[in-house]
């Protein structure tokens, strides 16, 4: 992924800075040219013989020295990608504020290519309402940034402020820059999480549903280049969901609305949400007071949006269901795909260890029509929703 590809590597002033060592060192190991900028100050952290040595590259530190003039303009637009890590509180500044009195800086103002950050300071400095505002203004500008991870921080104190790991920042890197995107172009709607029916104002029929699976699945396919829509029911936080359009509902009404409102865009359709099969047939106004010793509630069954959806696909859309079975998996699974008229169906067996409901990890099969049937370890969730947009790349858009 990372072979061929040109990074310009900028490093700072910052402890962190021993650290890009193992930055480039990685980048190199994985195919990537890289040139590296050094502020002036990084110098004193970190050798720019070693850098040159692992890049087998000359470091570039001035604008310009008695011989020569650095070409920062031609630098930047020769990177497939500037990396600064770590980014200091100081140069952070001076960024979002289009300042320019080093190489590094000329290079920042005038590069092309995406801009990928690594901040490293210390917690109250990261924490300052000046570098939050610092920070907004370089997202603003299209940057993105790494967010600082947690630790053991040079002032001697612990907490937030530590550059992320190499091993992460090349991991993000490949995700968000150059993953393969072979669904670019491609419409995608997800739902998670439970739906709550309510009873009464403070009561309602929900599950135990956590939405991790299906959110992990809409993170995976905006990452391979769809163009993301989450329907997401309740008591599940939805953070850092990038550039993911979400639409938040409660009821399986809801829920049944949002999917109909968004299918018929939608090249695929993954119904990873547990819907309540039964609602209450009427909301009581107020609250249900305790009388007698038993309460009988009148359910009624609540639309099958898979099924639904089913009914109303056209030709080339992909919808994909989920089957959560105790016993008979496979039995059941093949029963859905055909009654509910779906492409896919992914068998959550609930009798494997580590699978299902509130757990971070999962164990699938997944059934397609003609007898295709694909099995998985016990992964965590991130590496499930892999496995599932690879098997759906594989079968209809490879
Ligand atoms: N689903 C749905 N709308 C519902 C219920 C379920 O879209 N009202 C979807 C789920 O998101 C999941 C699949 O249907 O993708 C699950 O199928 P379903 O037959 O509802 O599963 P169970 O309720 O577990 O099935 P059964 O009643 O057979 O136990």
């Amino acid at each position: 992924m990372l072979k061929g590809k040109k990074i310009l590597l900028g490093i700072t002033g910052s402890i962190a800075a021993y650290k890009s060592v193992y930055i480039v060192r990685l980048l190199v190991k994985a195919g990537a040219t890289v040139k590296v900028i050094m502020t002036p100050s990084a110098k004193d952290f970190v050798s720019s013989l070693t850098l040159s040595t692992l890049s087998r590259q000359p470091v570039l530190t001035d604008l310009f020295d008695e011989k020569s003039w650095a070409n920062h303009v031609e630098l930047g637009r020769w990177a497939d990608l500037f990396l600064i890590a770590p980014l200091s509180c100081n140069t952070l500044a001076k960024m979002a504020h289009g300042q320019c009195d080093n190489l590094l800086l000329a290079i920042y103002l005038s590069a092309t290519c995406p801009v990928l950050l690594a901040p490293a300071m210390d917690e109250d400095m990261w924490q300052h309402p000046a570098t939050k505002a610092n920070c907004a203004t370089l997202v603003s500008f299209g940057n993105k940034i790494i967010p600082v991870e947690s630790g053991d921080l040079a002032s001697g104190l612990q907490g937030e402020g530590r550059m992320a790991e190499p091993e992460h920042i090349l991991d993000y890197l490949r995700t968000n820059f150059f993953l393969p995107r072979p669904l670019k172009g491609k419409k995608a709607m997800v739902t998670a999480g439970p739906t709550y029916e309510p009873i009464d104002p403070v009561r309602f029929i929900g599950n135990r549903s956590s939405g991790k699976m299906g959110i992990a699945i809409a993170k995976e396919l905006y990452d391979r280049g769809a163009e993301v829509t989450l329907i997401l029911g309740p008591a599940t936080s939805a953070s850092s969901l990038n550039g993911i359009s979400l639409i938040r509902v409660s009821t399986a009404e809801e829920m049944y609305k949002a999917c109909t409102g968004t299918f018929d865009h939608a090249d695929i359709a993954i119904m990873a949400a547990a819907v309540a099969d039964y609602a209450p047939e009427s909301v009581a106004k107020e609250k249900i007071k305790k009388k007698d010793a038993k309460l009988t509630l009148d359910l009624v069954r609540t639309k099958d949006i898979l099924k639904s959806l089913g009914e109303r696909k056209k030709t080339g859309q992909v919808l994909v269901g989920f089957a959560l079975e105790t016993n008979d998996g496979k039995k059941y699974a093949l029963d859905k795909l055909t009654d509910k008229n779906a492409d896919l169906i992914i068998l959550n067996s609930l009798k494997e260890e580590g699978a299902g409901f509130g757990y971070d990890t999962n164990t699938i099969t997944i059934f397609g029509k003609g007898g295709k049937e694909f099995s998985f370890d016990n992964k965590i969730k991130n590496e499930v929703a892999k496995d599932i947009v690879d098997t759906i790349i594989r079968l209809y858009y490879a």
